[in-house]
């Protein structure tokens, strides 16, 4: 039997990303994309000592009770909230992310989702395609300007930046943001950005874009109260993490012409959607896909392959997200875990 390490593959990705897995370890992986459940990811983990995932599987303290050998999680995805990272620290399983690589590409997508929105893009698609458009109309899907807005930014990190820049560089927007802490004063001024309170902002921005990261603090950052800050002419973006938005509160808010549109890509307990939001036209919804082209999807694919490879052969973790407990790592090898 081969001493390599033991890896799971708990999604299909890129067949020449697993292959590159298999020249380092021996890999098990799931080409038919199987939504394990939990108890299922938990059987297959039980005697691998690394795993591949996706922001689907949940890393908890039971899981890694099952999973005896587990020693590093490897997530294709810049966002961890599925990684429970006190209890892997304490478990002394290392966790790693995908950072960097998908910035532009998804601060690309977070601009493009809020074009469609404030232009009213697909809403007036559908009643094209509905064969509703009989003639032109002075006010046919009038929707609000980005160029000379203003753009609200929350959560001003990698992505948020890259949002601000295109903003303020590309459309001549006055670039608003929040964020649990100031910028430097070089990326304030390479952004044109000025910081201001989340209420504060709220009031202020035509365009409102969500990119900050998931945490248990960040949970219905914006509900019925947040939303009666905003313009009624105002769009919302979501491009984040489900739970940040209260997804009812935000359908109420549109049924009722509160704010004036949104753009949504990410749900509260996706990849259910809310059904309301389904049942409103002043809504674009896009199934979770703001990294996804085919060259950031395989770049995410190579770090988190890459930060496993790394790992074992002990140059460490490229882009670590934790840093697990020496003393529980050494009591899993002198348990023989190891
Ligand atoms: C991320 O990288 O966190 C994305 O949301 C997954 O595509």
């Amino acid at each position: 039997m081969s001493n390599k390490p033991r890896i799971l593959v708990a999604r299909a990705i890129f067949p020449d990303i697993v292959d590159l897995l298999r020249q380092h370890f021996e890999v098990e992986d799931n080409p038919d994309d199987i939504l394990w459940n939990p108890a299922e990811l938990a059987a297959r983990l039980a005697d691998k000592d690394g795993a591949f995932t996706t922001g689907s599987q949940r890393i908890d303290a039971a899981l890694m009770a099952a999973a005896p050998r587990l020693r590093v999680v490897a997530n294709m995805a810049v966002g961890y909230n599925n990684f429970d990272v006190e209890a892997m620290s304490a478990a002394g399983v290392q966790g790693t992310n995908a950072p960097d690589v998908l910035t532009e590409t998804t601060a690309d997508f977070g601009f493009a989702l809020l074009m469609a929105t404030a232009r009213r893009i697909t809403e007036s698609e559908h009643y094209l395609r509905a064969g509703r458009w009989t003639e032109w109309r002075y006010d046919l899907f009038a929707g609000a300007d980005i160029h000379g807005s203003t753009l609200g930014i929350i959560g001003m990190g990698r992505i948020g930046q890259g949002i601000a820049r295109r903003g303020a560089h590309g459309f001549g927007m006055q670039v608003l943001y929040h964020n649990r802490s100031r910028l430097a004063p070089e990326l304030e001024a390479r952004c044109k950005a000025r910081y201001l309170g989340k209420q504060e902002l709220l009031r202020t921005a035509d365009h409102v874009v969500l990119v900050l990261p998931y945490t248990p603090e960040a949970r219905h950052l914006i509900a019925a109260a947040e939303l009666a800050l905003m313009k009624p002419t105002a769009t919302l973006v979501n491009i984040a993490r489900g739970g940040i938005v209260d997804d009812a509160a935000l359908a109420a808010a549109l049924r009722e012409r509160r704010i004036a549109a949104a753009g949504l890509d990410v749900f509260e307990g996706e990849p259910r959607v809310h059904p309301d939001l389904l049942t409103l036209p002043n809504v674009v919804l896009t199934p979770h896909i703001a990294s996804s082209t085919v060259p950031t999807r395989r770049a995410m694919a190579r770090l988190a392959a890459d930060n496993l490879i790394a790992f074992f052969d002990g140059r460490g973790p490229l882009t670590p997200v934790n840093t697990p407990q020496a003393r529980a790592a050494a009591a899993r090898s002198s348990q023989g875990l190891e």
